[in-house]
């Protein structure tokens, strides 16, 4: 009986070797092998014939050359199975093929790529300057002395006593009159940072600053190109007016309103039924400020601007809502 067990395992290892790699063959010899009129039932039906004594040691070594066989079987079903799955090909060439999503810039890049584009072909410089920085170029350079209200703890965002996040891109003018010299023509667009939220008001938002400095610009200059910068972005037959304002930084000052464009001036809700919508903040840098940087207000004069860039998008586009730049929800941003 031993040895008809060790031929019967024998000629199953060589069988499942040549067999190996096809599933199909595998089964049909497990078949022949373990199923209930294969060739081990055969030796355990033999038992029978056994002795007393005999009978539990052939039981044995049965159940073992059955367990062999069951788990050699196992492991050559399980190889071949993988081995099919590779030769496989991993994709069927012939599902039509998934569009891949097209990415765009986000309206308030578009609005800064506009911007830029406008004061470039006016000869104004793109340049950058950091989110986080120092109280004196934020406020001191800029004639915003210690006790000055726009330095009210509420609005700024203070990193330590003398760092803050910016609350406007006007630190960037005095950046660049520091390490530059006149004739300046300079754009800085950027985020910026003040602590308000509301409806109106996001914590970040964005600014286009705007600095010339030569040594005879006049407002006749900042009324010029910044006409010119009003009809480029929201047409020739958008009206603007100059209206006094204040600056610590500049004087005299002036704020830009346009013609609203929602109603062409008639008076809307958008526009409080004033017929103009403010957009930016300007003004002739103030003497105080080319002191701080080492010019000389006698030979030097400049005008400098400042807007912001989600009211401008909003008012281009016509959204309502500020809170939709910061959401990135797509049925938003595709639209752009
Ligand atoms: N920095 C001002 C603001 O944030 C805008 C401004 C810039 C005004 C430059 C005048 C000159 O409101």
């Amino acid at each position: 009986m031993q040895s008809d067990v060790e031929r019967l395992l024998e000629t199953a290892t060589r069988d499942i070797a040549e067999a190996q790699g096809s599933s199909r063959a595998l089964e049909q010899l497990k078949v022949n092998y373990l199923g209930r009129k294969g060739q081990l039932s055969r030796l355990f039906k033999q038992m029978g014939q056994a002795s007393e004594v005999e009978r539990p040691i052939w039981g044995k070594l049965l159940n073992e050359a059955k367990e062999q066989l069951e788990k050699a079987f196992s492991i050559a079903l399980e190889e071949s199975k993988k081995e099919a799955q590779k030769q496989k090909p991993s994709f069927d060439i012939t599902v039509p093929g998934r569009r891949s999503l097209k990415g765009r810039l986000h309206p308030i890049t578009q609005v800064v790529v506009e911007i830029s584009r406008i004061f470039n072909w006016l000869g104004f410089e793109v340049v950058e300057g950091p989110e986080v920085e120092l109280d004196y170029y934020n406020f001191e350079a800029l004639n915003i002395p210690k006790d000055h209200p726009a330095r009210d703890m509420q609005d700024t965002f203070y990193v330590s006593d003398d760092v803050v996040l910016r609350t406007h891109t006007s630190p960037i003018q005095v950046r660049v009159m520091e390490a530059r010299r006149p004739p300046i023509r300079v754009i800085a667009p950027g985020r910026t940072y003040r602590c308000d939220s509301d409806v109106t008001h996001t914590p970040m938002f964005h600014q286009v600053e705007g600095l010339m400095v030569g040594e005879d610009i006049s407002f006749g200059d900042l009324k010029g190109i910044l006409t010119i910068f009003v009809h480029q972005m929201f047409g020739e037959d958008v009206g603007l007016r100059f209206r006094p304002s204040f600056f610590p930084f500049t004087e005299p000052s002036a704020e830009v309103d346009i013609q609203c464009v929602m109603c062409k001036g008639q008076g809307c809700r958008v526009c409080s039924q004033t017929g103009w919508l403010e957009i930016l903040g300007s003004g002739m840098v103030d003497p105080e400020v080319f002191k701080k940087v080492g010019y000389d207000p006698e030979i030097f004069t400049g005008f400098a601007f400042g807007m912001g860039i989600e009211r401008i998008a909003m008012l281009k586009y016509g959204i309502d809502d500020l809170r939709l730049f910061f959401e990135n929800d797509l049925r938003f941003l595709k639209q752009f």
